[in-house]
């Protein structure tokens, strides 16, 4: 039976992907070895790292005179830290948009580090913007602003980022979009991804720094935990693997063409969420102005709710997986990253009329 991967990530690679590091496992490249042996001071690392790093220039469009691409490992909670460490400016405060888990816990790690203005955004489920955010824009200069573009476990989304209604420098947790849709990355003073999305498997971080922001020096970081030290990606060893798998998703990616991506992520939500809308037995409870085109959240309409189990078995048994909803929220939750092809979310939109029609 074919399995369809919906886990929010680790998450579903593309088949492609995954036959090249079959067919290299055992002798990456004439090297005669794998690259699980490989070190992270060869030649052939060399070529992985910045060919990763060369790809996503490419992807958005931009240089090393703009901004710096680092790989690190500690995911995305540690840049939580390691950004209000390095950003901080003595006297201005950080600003960061409420949207949900994520960025809930992004503002817990700042106020360890300094003074937090919460702004509490997507309030009313829609885009409007906390009117208490244009008085603060007015009267107040902030550190940076934070935000986190795609809220993964509350199927929420920024739909415009960067249209010119923040202050900047802003700062972005992209840990489930990054490269699902381009953005102008020179707007932002910093960017930071996990890769076991929408890039390929978890141990390593993108983090994108412009190189003004690279000069602060927040409240002088140990030597560890400040940007500069980890320029060019090999402070301490790298996981060589998972930047060889970033490689050949960003090459992948690069076959597709970024907007071809972005045009298939959107169409593969479109069916999902035009399903869900016209169904007597799910709900999506997301105002369409924030709805998530990378992770579907859906709920059993009032008075099914005891079928929950009933479900998530009905789509085992068609060989869907990984759509058990968040444990903080409940219900289900279809992750349709870059690697989910349209077909994976046709069988899963059959697997749940199939559902609906039985029960
Ligand atoms: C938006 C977002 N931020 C942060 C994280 C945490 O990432 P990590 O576990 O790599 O630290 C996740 C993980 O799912 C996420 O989706």
């Amino acid at each position: 039976m074919k399995v369809w991967n919906f886990n929010p990530g680790p998450a579903k690679l593309p088949e492609p992907v995954l036959l090249q590091i079959q067919q290299e496992l055992l002798d990456f490249q004439g090297t005669g070895i794998s690259i699980l042996e490989t070190s992270h001071r060869s030649v052939a690392f060399d070529k992985i790292l910045f060919g990763a790093e060369e790809n996503i220039r490419q992807l958005l469009k931009f240089t090393s005179d703009e901004c710096q691409i680092i790989f690190m490992q500690g995911g995305a909670n540690m840049q939580f830290f390691m950004a209000p460490l390095n950003l901080a400016v003595p006297g201005k405060p950080f600003v960061y948009h409420d949207t949900g888990y994520w960025s809930q816990k992004a503002i817990a790690a700042a106020k360890e580090i300094g003074e937090v203005w919460r702004i509490k955004t997507f309030e009313n489920g829609r885009f409007d913007l906390d009117p208490e955010y244009e008085t603060m824009q007015k009267y107040l200069k902030a550190a940076y602003e934070h935000i986190t573009s795609n809220e993964t476990i509350d199927g929420k989304r920024w739909r415009y980022l960067f249209d010119g209604r923040f202050t900047p420098p802003i700062v972005v947790d992209m840990s489930s979009d990054f490269l699902s849709r381009y953005f102008r990355v020179q707007q932002c003073g910093l960017v930071y991804a996990g890769a076991q999305k929408n890039l390929g498997i978890a141990g390593v971080t993108v983090v994108i720094i412009r190189n003004d922001m690279l000069k602060r020096n927040g409240l002088h970081p140990d030597k560890f935990h400040c940007y500069r030290t980890h320029l060019g990606s090999r402070y301490n060893t790298p996981p060589v693997v998972a930047i060889y798998v970033l490689k050949l998703m960003t090459d992948w990616i690069l076959a597709q063409g970024l907007d071809n991506i972005q045009d298939a992520n959107y169409q593969k939500a479109k069916r999902l969420y035009d399903y869900i809308d016209g169904s007597g037995l799910y709900e999506n409870n997301v105002h369409e102005d924030v709805r998530s085109v990378m992770n579907v959240v859906f709920l059993l309409k009032e008075g099914y709710e005891e079928l929950v189990n009933d479900l998530l078995e009905h789509f085992e048994d068609h060989g869907l997986i990984g759509l058990k909803g968040h444990r903080s929220v409940g219900g289900f939750r279809a992750s349709l990253y870059n690697a989910m092809p349209i077909d994976g979310v046709r069988a899963l939109v059959e697997a749940m009329k199939e559902f609906e029609r039985t029960h």
